[in-house]
């Protein structure tokens, strides 16, 4: 019982996909940066917690509300409902690089690997807040 242990555990790890990480790359948050200026900020504020019609989309509040939830789960937020009443204006890949943009102003750092733009695998993904 004792030597299967490790391996149960090995085996639930790799099958809830702990081991995905967060990834996004400089060119989407520069991408998510201009489509935030265009069509995000006249709500969420010059420092996406300063808007006047819309909740912070950085800092305690907004990591409190999303933390423990998957960045599938925020991104097709994003996708359905942004801007508000007016969700899927835009291209995937751009509401893919806003949410690279949010979270790099979280504190999350990019790197060389790109956020994918298909929803199901961002599912596995946790938030790190
Ligand atoms: C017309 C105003 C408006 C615009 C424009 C707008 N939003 Fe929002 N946004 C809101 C409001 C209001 C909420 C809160 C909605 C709710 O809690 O159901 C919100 C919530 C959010 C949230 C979740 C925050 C939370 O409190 O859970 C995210 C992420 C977000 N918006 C991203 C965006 C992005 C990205 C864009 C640009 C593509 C955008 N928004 C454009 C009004 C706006």
């Amino acid at each position: 019982m004792n030597k299967l242990l490790p391996a149960t555990v090995l085996l639930l790890i790799s099958s809830f996909g702990y081991s995905q990480e967060i990834a996004f790359s400089n060119e989407q948050v520069e991408q998510g940066n201009a489509i935030y200026v265009q069509h995000c900020q006249v709500c969420h504020g010059t420092n996406l917690d300063n808007g006047q019609f819309a909740t912070p989309i950085k800092g305690f509040f907004f990591e409190m509300k999303w933390g423990g939830k998957t960045l599938g789960e925020l991104a097709r937020f994003t996708w359905e409902q942004m801007p508000e009443g007016n969700g899927k204006l835009l291209d995937v890949e751009d509401y893919i690089a806003t949410v690279a943009f949010i979270l790099s102003k979280n504190n999350i750092e990019a790197g060389d690997t790109a956020m994918s733009e298909d929803f199901n695998s961002l599912d596995g993904i946790m938030l790190p807040f």
